[in-house]
Order: structure tokens, then sequence, then C-alpha cells
């Protein structure tokens, strides 16, 4: 069985970017995120054993710690809310997350209706809201679009990890509801990437693994994608894998969410040739076996 691994699979640029920056931070002082700087459980056990402590309120800090803001990014409210504490903020924002808010807070002031495509409760959607003023309105799908009345003006932007097509749609009902429509594409590349690099993968393999938390929504999208292709497992770490998965296997593919480091996806890999190589030696033994 040959394993091949997804040219582009884990962490993300931005995600990458803030673990670097807590670390950092994490050597000189008491660096406290608010909620958990990713959605995997492994590396928040490891960050925590680094001394990077994970609060849900603002009310728990102190002025000796420093706050690190995740690449999902903050309201205002928040960087405010640290500011009055006296605690020094270490913005890990991811760059195209800071580009959506900029965009959102300039299309409230120049009046225009603002509409952010993506998951309300989703924390980088909540900054975003944060930024464009009380009068912003979340919406998930065309259903949504369809209800909201005619505005003169309507400004629409989307939470980064949205599909482009479903973006697409929204846009295109979104003219129905008014005469000037400003467009701004947020969506990350990074997330259409994988999803990309993992379709074409699953297609040409026996088995897929996916690698990562199953609290991720990215995680089990890619599953997902790769499930409607061929036979699929997610797992959070390399000691769920089952050889019995493989058994009837020619080729194996591997990706991982953009919450998975690399030394999980490296360890899943190892295991997964390891298994090949036992699997091998086991046959060739059948083999030679004398009757
Ligand atoms: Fe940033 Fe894109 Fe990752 S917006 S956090 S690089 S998915």
């Amino acid at each position: 069985m040959k394993v091949k691994r997804a040219t582009k699979a884990g962490f993300c640029f931005g995600v990458k970017r803030a673990l670097e920056m807590a670390e950092r931070t994490a050597e000189t002082s008491h660096a406290v995120s608010l909620g958990p700087l990713i959605h995997n459980q492994q590396v928040v056990k490891r960050l925590s054993e680094r001394g990077i402590q994970v609060v849900e309120d603002l009310d728990e800090l102190t002025s000796q710690q420093a706050l690190i803001i995740r690449s999902h990014g903050v309201a205002p409210s928040v960087y405010q809310g640290a500011e009055c504490k006296g605690v020094q903020v270490v913005d890990a924002t991811c760059p195209f997350v800071q580009k959506a808010q900029r965009l959102a807070a300039e299309s409230a002031q120049m009046g225009q209706q603002v509409i952010v495509m993506g998951d309300k409760l989703h924390p980088e959607v909540q900054g975003i809201l944060g930024w464009a003023g009380e009068e912003a309105i979340p919406i998930q799908t065309v259903e949504e679009a369809k209800e909201l009345p005619f505005y003169p003006h309507l400004a629409v932007l989307a939470q980064t990890t949205q599909l482009a097509e479903n973006f697409a749609g929204i846009v295109a009902e979104l003219r129905n509801h008014t005469d000037d429509l400003i467009v701004h594409n947020t969506i990350c590349n990074a997330t259409a990437e994988r999803q990309k690099v993992a379709r074409e993968l699953a297609e040409a393999v026996d088995v897929m693994v996916v690698v990562g938390g199953r609290n991720s929504a990215n995680t089990r999208k890619l599953a997902s994608i790769c499930a409607e292709r061929t036979k699929t497992y997610l797992i959070e770490t390399a000691d769920e894998l089952e050889n019995v998965w493989f058994e009837d296997a020619n080729n194996a593919g591997l990706t991982a969410g953009a919450s998975t480091p690399d030394w999980i996806i490296e360890e899943v890999f190892k295991k997964m040739s390891e298994m090949n190589e036992q699997e091998m030696e086991m046959s060739s033994w059948i083999d030679n076996c004398p009757e």
C-alpha cells in the first residue's frame, strides 16, 4: 500500500503565526488566551504545558498577564476591556481577518448596510460584527438573504473560511435587495486549497485518513468531502489508526484540518507507513511459508 500525503494540509498561515506569537510571548510573560488558541486538544495541552493559560472571560485577567488575541480576531470591545485592565495585548489576529474587520468598519462608516456571511456563533464572525457596529446582519444561507428588505446601500463580506460557491449565491440574491451592492470577497484561499487537494487525493486512493479535532468544523468538512469519494476515517491521533482499514487498499491518502500541527500529521504518516511495511512483511512471510 502506498501512502500519499496531501500537498496542502494542516496549519494555515494565520494559525501558525498565532501559535508562534503565543509561544514567544510565553517565554517572557504570563500568556493567556481568550478561549483556546486552536481547536485541537493535543495542541491546547502542549500550549498549557508551556504556560499558556486559557480564560473564558476578560474579567479573569490581571494586569500582570499578556492577552493573546487569537487568529479569529475579536471585537473592538475586547481591546478596550484589556486596556482598562492594563493588560498587555499581543494581537495574533490573522491579517486576512483583520482586512475583513477593516472593510466591515469602513463600510458601516460609509452608511452601507453591512451583511456578514458566515456562522454567527463563530468567534471570527462575532469579531467582524463588532467592527461593523450594531446594525450589521449575519446570514448563512440564500433563504436568509431572501428575507432581507430593500436597502439603498449594501456591503457584503464573508467569514474567511466560507465556500466561494455559497458566497456567490448570497451575492446573487442580495442584488435583488439593493441598487448599490459592494462585494468584499474576504474568503481566504487556504481553506479552498486544502479542500481541493483533499478532493483530488480522495478520488485517487482507496482509503483516506483525515487528521484533526472532531470539534473542528474545517476538519469535519474535509472528512465529508473525502467521504463522498472514498472510504474515509477521521482521527485525532495516530493511536486511533486500525490495520483493518487498509486491508484491501492499494493506496491510502492522508490530509489534515487547518488546526492540526505538523508533528501530529507526521506521527500519523509514520504509523501508516509502518503498518504498510508490517503488512508487506506479513504477506511475504505468508508467501514463503512452507505448506
Ligand atoms: Fe487566516 Fe486564512 Fe488561516 S484567514 S487564519 S490564513 S484560514
